[in-house]
C-alpha cells in the first residue's frame, strides 16, 4: 500500500490505473484549459495568516449545509460517468461520502441508478439534474428522486450546450464509449480496472436507460442526449421543476450575481458558484474569483456553495474563509476512486479534512463556523 499525504499521490496512482480516455475526461478542461488551470492557481494567490498563542485543543470542522450535518464543509460533486472510473463507482463513492459524513450527489450521467445508490446507502444522498426536454422524463425521474429518498435536487445550469474538449473529441469518448485503436491498446494495460469492471452487473447509465423514451440500450444514449439537453432553459422551467421537486433546490453553475439574484428570487436553498471545472467555458474567471461579488449580492438570502479547482483542505478553508458555506470537490475524489476504489474516497476526505482542520488551527480557530475573511490576505483587485 503507497503512502498517500495529498491528493497529489492519489491522482498519481489514479493516473496509472485507470484507462486513458477516462483518465483524459476527468483531467481536462475546454478548449485552452485557462478556467480549468485558473481554478485551482487562483486559490495560491490567496494567503493565510498565522496566528500563535491560541488555544488550539477541541477543534471541530462540522457544520451545515443546506440544513444538513456535515463532518467538514465539502460535499462530493455530481460527476458523469464516475462508475467508468472505478466498477461501481457511485455506489463506492456514496459510501465512503456516508461513512465519512458528507453529502454525495448523483448524476443524472452515472453509470449506477439512484436505485442502485439508494440499495447499498443507508442515509439520503443529493440528485443532481440536468434539465431534459422530456416532460414525462423529467417528471419520472424527479419521482425516482423521491422514491428514493433524495433529500436535495441540485439542478445543473450550465450545461446545456457543451463545452468542447479536445482529448474527448480525439479519444472517441461518447457515450457509450467508442474507443480508437490507440485506447483499445492502453485499455489492454489496464487490468486491475478490467478485472473490476468484468465483476459489475449494473446496467450502464442507469437514470436514462430504460427509463427514456427511446432508450433501451447505452447505445442509444448519444442521439438521445444530443437532442434531449435543451438551450432554450430559461428561469420559467427552472421555477416549473422547483414545483415539480417541492423539496430543497440547489442551482449549479451560477457565477454572476444577476443570475445569483434570480436564484434567489425564485426560492433556491443554495447556489453553487462553479464554472463546471472549467469544462464548460473556457475563458470565465475562477470560480473563487467569482465568489465575493455574488456572496454581495445575495449572501443573506441565499446559501452560496463553491466548486471548481478546490485539491486541499487549505482550498476549503479559503473557500469558507470568504464566505462560502460549503464547498463540492470532484476531480480530488475521482483520483481517490479510481486508485482505490471505496478506500481512496476515503483517503481523499481524510487528507481533505487533515489539511482543514490544521490549517484553521494554525489560523487561529478552533471551530469551522467561526472562521471569517480575516484570516485570509486576498491580493487587491482579486475579484
Ligand atoms: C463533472 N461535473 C459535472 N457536473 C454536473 O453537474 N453533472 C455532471 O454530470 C458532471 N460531470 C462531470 C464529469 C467530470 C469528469 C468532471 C471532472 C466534472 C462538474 C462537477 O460537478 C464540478 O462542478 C467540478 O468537478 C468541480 O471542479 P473540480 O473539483 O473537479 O476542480
Amino acid at each position: 500500500m503507497p503512502v498517500i499525504t495529498n491528493i497529489d499521490d492519489l491522482y498519481r496512482i489514479y493516473r496509472r490505473r485507470v484507462p486513458r480516455m477516462f483518465h483524459d475526461y476527468c483531467e481536462s478542461g475546454s478548449w485552452t484549459e485557462q478556467t480549468f488551470r485558473e481554478n485551482s492557481s487562483d486559490f495560491d494567490l490567496i494567503r493565510l495568516r498565522q496566528r500563535v498563542a491560541v488555544d488550539m485543543t477541541n477543534r471541530t470542522t462540522a457544520t451545515k449545509m443546506i440544513g444538513e450535518d456535515v463532518a467538514m464543509p465539502v460535499a462530493l460533486a455530481p460527476v458523469g460517468m464516475t462508475g467508468m472510473q472505478h466498477a461501481d463507482g457511485e455506489i463506492k463513492a456514496a459510501r465512503a461520502a456516508e461513512k465519512f459524513g458528507v453529502p454525495f450527489t448523483l448524476t443524472t450521467m452515472s453509470i449506477c441508478s439512484i436505485e442502485d445508490v439508494a440499495e447499498h446507502t443507508s442515509k439520503p444522498f443529493w440528485f443532481q439534474l440536468y434539465v431534459m426536454r422530456d416532460q414525462d422524463f423529467l417528471a419520472r425521474i424527479i419521482q425516482r428522486a423521491k422514491d428514493a429518498g433524495v433529500s436535495a435536487l441540485v439542478v445543473t445550469l450550465d450545461l446545456q450546450i457543451l463545452g468542447q474538449r479536445h482529448k474527448d473529441i480525439k479519444n472517441g469518448l461518447s457515450a457509450p464509449p467508442k474507443p480508437t485503436l490507440a485506447n483499445m491498446i492502453n485499455l489492454s494495460t489496464k487490468w486491475r480496472w478490467g478485472l473490476g469492471m468484468l465483476g459489475t452487473r449494473r446496467r450502464q447509465f442507469g437514470n436514462i436507460v430504460g427509463h427514456a423514451k427511446g432508450v433501451s440500450d447505452p447505445s442509444d444514449l448519444m442521439a438521445w442526449t444530443a437532442e434531449q439537453f435543451d438551450p432554450k432553459l430559461d428561469w420559467k422551467q427552472i421555477e416549473q421543476i422547483r414545483d415539480m421537486w417541492g423539496g430543497k433546490l440547489i442551482l449549479k453553475g451560477v457565477m454572476e450575481p444577476e443570475d445569483a439574484r434570480m436564484a434567489a428570487k425564485i426560492g433556491a436553498d443554495a447556489i453553487i458558484v462553479s464554472n463546471h471545472g472549467g469544462r464548460q467555458l473556457d475563458g470565465a474567471i475562477s470560480s473563487i474569483r467569482a465568489l465575493e461579488p455574488i456572496l454581495e449580492a445575495v449572501g443573506d438570502k441565499v446559501e452560496v456553495h463553491l466548486d471548481s479547482g478546490i485539491r486541499s483542505g487549505q482550498d476549503v478553508l479559503k473557500a469558507v474563509a470568504m464566505g462560502a458555506r460549503g464547498t463540492f470537490i470532484g476531480r480530488a475524489y475521482i483520483y481517490g476512486l479510481g486508485a482505490m476504489g471505496e478506500a481512496g474516497v476515503t483517503r481523499a476526505l481524510e487528507v481533505i479534512h487533515r489539511e482543514l482542520d490544521l490549517s484553521m488551527a494554525f489560523c487561529g480557530h478552533r471551530d469551522i463556523k467561526n472562521v471569517s475573511r480575516d484570516i485570509l490576505r486576498v491580493p487587491r483587485g482579486f475579484s
